[in-house]
């Protein structure tokens, strides 16, 4: 009994967090020390086969500039899952994350799947936020949560593998 679906993924958080990144170093197995900030949001889609279970990932990479913000909604109104993004070297960004997952969690699809996303674990030696710190935020939240590094791929297919398996048990 194969099944397919096909679902949308919204990416949210501050801007230079690697929500780009992330989506390159998944999709096009690439990664680019001078990424550009994106402007509005970005597209790309991704297949994953899991035991019985094809799944179309529909992925929206959103602007993290202020001035982009009221354009969110367009982007996770529908969305089966949300990653918002935070940088470990920044605790303005995990600070700015909090707010996304507030907004998601009162506006957003009330089944909607919530990951949260730590990146940039390569420069430990910048590390502003502890990990346990956004380990205790997710918990309290009912979010699920993974450290992770664009640049050397640490838990970035996992991410999107975690996401998968969650979506095929619904
Ligand atoms: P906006 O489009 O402005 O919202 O930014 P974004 O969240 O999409 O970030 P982007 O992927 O453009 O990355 C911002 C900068 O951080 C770029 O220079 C990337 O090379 C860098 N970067 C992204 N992920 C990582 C990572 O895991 N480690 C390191 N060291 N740098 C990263």
């Amino acid at each position: 009994s194969n099944k397919n679906i096909q679902v949308k993924l919204v990416l949210l958080g501050d801007m230079g967090t690697g929500k780009t990144s992330l989506v390159l170093r998944f999709v096009k197995g690439q990664f680019f020390d001078f990424q550009e900030s994106t402007i509005g949001a970005a597209f790309f889609t991704q297949v994953l086969s899991l035991n019985e279970v094809t799944i179309k990932f529909d992925i929206w990479d959103t602007a993290g500039q202020e001035r982009y913000h009221s354009l969110a909604p367009m982007y996770y109104r529908g969305a089966a899952a949300a990653v918002v993004v935070y940088d470990i070297t920044s605790m303005d960004s995990f600070e700015r994350a909090k707010k996304w997952v507030q907004e998601l969690q009162r506006q957003g699809n009330p089944n909607l799947i919530m990951f949260l996303v730590a990146n940039k674990v390569d420069l430990e030696e910048k590390r502003k936020v502890k990990n346990e710190e956004g380990e205790l935020y997710a918990q309290e939240n009912g979010l699920s949560f993974l450290e992770t590094s664009a640049k050397s791929a640490h838990n970035v297919n996992e991410l999107f593998y975690e996401i998968a398996k969650r979506l095929a048990e619904v």
